[in-house]
């Protein structure tokens, strides 16, 4: 069993291979599949900027891209370089990264917001993107 803790050091891993040139805004994500296995991703950035992918959606796409499609939790860690190396700030998903969780939410996956193993933040995905719009409105 993967533990949140776990998760987060997966997560904060992730996070030390972040592309992150333009921001500085460096974040890394563990994504825990239903079956047990661990996706992580970082955001890269794009001196054309929009190309720039967030780190919960790399972290997606390797997953989906590779058979994974049911998920129970992702665990998010990010935020701008501080001299300590620590991070200050629960860096919470974007709009965009949420609604592409939401494809692929049963209504029980969960957020984990974490400025460390030891000090983190657990919501709902449904709590996060409320009043969704997803496959059943088609
Ligand atoms: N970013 C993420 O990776 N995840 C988020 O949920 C918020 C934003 C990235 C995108 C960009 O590289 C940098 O943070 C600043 O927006």
């Amino acid at each position: 069993m993967v533990t949140p803790q776990e998760l987060v050091l997966a997560a904060l891993e992730a996070r030390s291979f972040a592309y992150t040139p333009y921001s500085g805004y460096s974040v890394g994500a563990a994504l825990l599949t239903k079956s047990g296995r661990v996706y992580t991703g970082c955001n890269i950035e794009s001196a054309a900027f929009s190309p720039t992918n967030c780190a919960e959606r790399t972290a997606v796409f390797k997953a989906v891209s590779e058979g994974e499609r049911e998920f129970d939790a992702i665990a998010i860690i990010g935020g701008r370089a501080e001299e300590t190396g620590r991070v200050a700030e629960f860096a919470s998903p974007c709009g965009v990264c949420r609604q592409v969780l939401r494809e692929f939410d049963d209504g029980g996956m969960t957020v984990i917001l974490a400025r460390s193993a030891d000090d983190f933040k657990a919501y709902r995905l449904e709590e996060l993107l409320p009043f969704s719009f997803s496959q059943e409105n088609l």
